[in-house]
């Protein structure tokens, strides 16, 4: 029978996921199939069970609103999916127990690498503080920034974030009255994009060379990238994040990596 995944959302229509696994299963010559499943809002733990009771589903990639569900629902919990308090990829064990990992936080700093972004040494600045930005700050703190601040437009909401990750850097948290200085790296994690609104940034706040990021992407620059680039910064979107995060799901599943060079270039040309 053939290997059965699927992403899990709700909505799920319009994910990119199966179009990305279906490409790494091509170029690595395997057979398998990559869907889609859009449990009811209240019932992730159901929708994944009959998944994998019923149809012999091997694994899945979760998103929004299900990744703390996953969390809930899996066995066994990596180290870096507990820290992002979310699971993207579950995985069914040979021994019968439900894995559940966390690929965000390394696809997106793969996708650094890959373009030459580094963070070691620099000031970093993340916007906002929900479940996209708690995913990436473990392997953001990784990249040993000089210092990294959490800015949210609810301000205790990014300092109990900074909190968390304490241990791991010289973070902090606020408001973004609170952002002062320039930045080498911004990285927009808020869902401010998603609706056509920018971050409320101070105009001076990009240093020279500054790379701004915007966790979100599609066919146009989102307001954040626009911004970023009338100030001078090179803005780049989250499509790369997208298809690393999902290569590192793949090797999760398969124990094989996708080369995902090729693949950037292809999900870019089919962006429309
Ligand atoms: P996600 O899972 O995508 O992180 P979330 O947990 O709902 O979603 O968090 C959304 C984030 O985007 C929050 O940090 C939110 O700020 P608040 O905590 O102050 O609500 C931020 N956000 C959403 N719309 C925004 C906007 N127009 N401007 C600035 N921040 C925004």
């Amino acid at each position: 029978m053939t290997a059965l995944y699927a992403v899990f959302g709700n909505p799920i229509k319009h994910s990119r996921s199966p179009q990305l696994h279906q490409a790494f299963a091509r170029q690595l010559g395997e057979s398998l199939r990559y869907e889609t499943r859009q449990p009811p809002v209240d019932d992730f733990a159901g929708g994944f069970r009959a998944f994998v009771e019923q149809e012999q589903g091997l694994g899945g990639n979760v998103t929004v609103p299900f990744k703390e569900d996953a969390l809930r629902l899996a066995d066994v919990v990596s180290e870096r999916a507990r820290q992002a308090g979310a699971v993207n990829t579950l995985i069914v064990g040979k021994d019968g127990r439900l894995y559940g990992d966390n690929t965000d936080g390394i696809g997106l700093v793969r996708d650094l690498d890959r373009q030459g972004i580094s963070l070691e040494g620099k000031r970093v600045l993340v916007l906002g503080a929900g479940g996209a930005v708690r995913g990436i700050l473990g392997p953001f703190l990784d990249r040993h920034p000089a210092v990294l601040m959490i800015a949210n437009r609810t301000a205790a909401k990014a300092q109990a974030l900074a909190e968390l990750f304490a241990e791991q850097g010289n973070v902090s948290g606020g408001g973004y009255d609170d952002v002062t200085g320039q930045w080498d790296v911004v990285l927009n994690g808020t869902s401010a994009s998603l609706s056509g609104a920018l971050p409320p940034l101070p105009v001076d706040c990009l240093a020279d060379g500054a790379v701004a990021y915007d966790m979100v992407y599609g066919a146009e620059p989102t307001p954040f990238m626009a911004w970023a680039s009338e100030h001078g910064a090179t803005a780049v979107d989250g499509l790369g994040m997208l298809v690393e995060q999902a290569a590192e799901a793949y090797l999760l599943w398969r124990n094989k990596r996708p080369d995902t060079a090729t693949i950037h270039a292809e999900m870019r040309a089919s962006l429309t």
